[in-house]
């Protein structure tokens, strides 16, 4: 095939893929360029999903009040791929068709790329053109790959500071941000607010929408997602705080409860450079829990600890949700779920399977134990993995039965920086570490008082490192030797003035379970 052939074929191929079964349905009805009066593109760009040969591009128009006539529109975005920062060199054309059902957001999915290559690219509609993203492929799934540099992150309350984290991730060396969930916050505490969110709590499409375009419009964060592809999971802020499938903690009928959180996850998706998942074609039931590898060196899984888990146990009948419980014989129940059957089962085919060196399992909470001392016994968090006791014990069972050395676990969730033995028996120093654990602390939001913390660290040996006083994000370095994690933080809150230091780092080596001091 000749070059030119060859390219037109791309082309080809990229503009049917861009037309996902979600978006079969619209025809174009706009076809001469139109002038913007305002840019549309106020959102950013954004890249996701890296694999070898395949990343999703993500844009989504938005309209002032002039340009409002074609908000009602089928519009047609084209998107450039480069193989240069200074745009000379195009190696493929792509379009989609979006409208007003999907938000106008722009889900394009690249094939036929180069594995370990730098891309860039950028939106165009009529005269209007977006800023420019760099992306990266993943290596070949064989590749003898020496590094994989991640920055792990979750939970940036926009209330609760500025994305100063989030400027220096842009500014970093990186194969992917991970982000572990609480994107966005439903809930406000004006207690601790340094800035505010606009309208009420969420609960239509519509107010999740307008959320995630006011979170969306921060520069900060736009530059971490136009440097850098995205690896994403959702915890419960993105639907309602600790929420359980479908129970909230107002024991809302679960049929409400699943309308909201459809409305959520739609959102969500029309905002984050995602794919809907296999067999799936509608945003309600996305499957959002994935695997990817990095050439030889390291799986990763990252996994949905929200949509298919159990509800917490022993919840109190009036406010449900996450408490500390005592005495709780729920808690044992071995029917209990964090990840629900058929997650658990994939992960542990995945895990049993893998032959890389390292096993990233990314989840957006903790899995070490944070429970203190009580009058009688001891006094759990309900709503992390110290809640469902016995998934937890299958998950670390399995690294034991397939003899897995390296399993690394990367959370967030907790507003906290951790670093932990896991052992089958958590806090029981004749259960062997089997795994090793690293928790991000929050972008912004708020952590636990210094007084409650001290008491967790002290009643939970595992805990190496545990500190809820400062926001920012985890570097992750992996190489074939070790996983280091250097902990990036500033004080709490974060102003736009601040900058970050390195609060501790750890380091997990090869063939010996538990991070260690460096
Ligand atoms: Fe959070």
């Amino acid at each position: 095939m000749h070059r030119r052939q060859f390219n037109q074929h791309l082309q080809r191929s990229a503009i049917a893929l861009a037309l996902s079964p979600w978006m079969n349905a619209i025809a174009a009805t706009a076809e001469k360029p139109r002038a913007w009066h305002i840019n549309p593109f106020a959102l950013g760009v954004a890249s996701g999903r890296p694999r070898a040969e395949s990343m999703v591009l993500w844009t989504r128009l938005l309209f002032s009040d002039e340009d409002r006539a074609a908000a009602t529109e089928t519009l047609r975005v084209q998107v450039e791929v480069f193989a240069d920062a200074a745009l000379k060199r195009r190696v493929q054309k792509a379009q989609a068709l979006t409208n007003d059902a999907r938000a106008h957001s722009v889900h394009v999915h690249l094939q036929n790329l180069q594995p370990s290559t730098d891309y860039w690219y950028r939106f165009r509609q009529g005269d209007a053109l977006s800023s420019v993203g760099h992306t990266r492929t993943a290596p070949a799934p064989n590749a003898d790959v020496q590094e994989l540099r991640v920055a792990l992150s979750s939970c940036q309350h926009y209330e609760q500071g500025q994305y100063i984290a989030h400027a220096e991730i842009a500014k970093q060396k990186l194969d992917f941000v991970l982000f572990m969930g609480d994107y966005i916050y439903e809930s406000s505490n004006s207690q601790y607010a340094i800035r505010k969110h606009n309208g009420e709590e969420p609960k239509t499409l519509q107010q999740y929408r307008d959320r995630y375009e006011q979170y969306k419009r921060d520069p900060m964060l736009q530059a971490a997602h136009a440097a850098h592809p995205w690896v994403l999971m959702w915890d419960d802020h993105e639907v309602v705080n600790d929420y359980a499938n479908d129970q909230d903690r107002q024991y809302t009928d679960p049929k409400q409860m699943l309308l909201r959180r459809a409305a959520a996850y739609q959102a969500y998706f029309e905002h984050q450079p995602l794919l809907l998942g296999p067999d799936v074609n509608t945003p309600a039931n996305m499957r959002l829990y994935d695997q990817l590898s990095w050439g030889r060196l390291a799986d990763v899984w990252t996994l949905d600890c929200r949509q298919y888990r159990s509800a917490q146990a022993c919840r109190d009948p009036v406010r449900g949700g996450g408490r500390m419980v005592v005495q709780c014989d729920e808690l044992n129940d071995p029917n209990r779920t964090m990840l629900g059957n058929a997650q658990e089962r994939w992960l542990t085919e995945g895990l049993s399977q893998s032959k890389r060196q390292w096993k990233l399992v990314a989840q957006a909470t903790q899995i070490s134990s944070t429970s203190v001392p009580a009058p009688v016994g001891r006094s759990y968090w309900n709503d992390a993995w110290d809640g469902y006791p016995e998934a937890r014990k299958r998950l670390l069972q399995t690294v034991v039965d397939a003899k897995l050395k390296n399993v690394v676990t990367l959370g967030g969730d907790v507003h906290c920086n951790v670093a932990a033995n896991l052992r089958l028996e958590p806090n029981n120093p004749q259960s062997p570490t089997v795994a090793s654990e690293f928790v991000t602390t929050s972008i912004t939001s708020r952590g636990l008082g210094e007084k409650p913390s001290a008491l967790i660290r002290e009643s939970n040996a595992d805990l190496l490192h545990y500190r809820s006083d400062e926001r920012g994000y985890s570097l992750i370095t992996v190489t074939p030797e070790d996983v280091r994690c250097d902990f990036r933080t500033t004080k709490f809150p974060a102003g736009s003035e601040a900058s970050l230091k390195t609060q501790a780092s750890y380091v997990v080596k090869s063939g010996k379970a538990g991070p260690q001091a460096v």
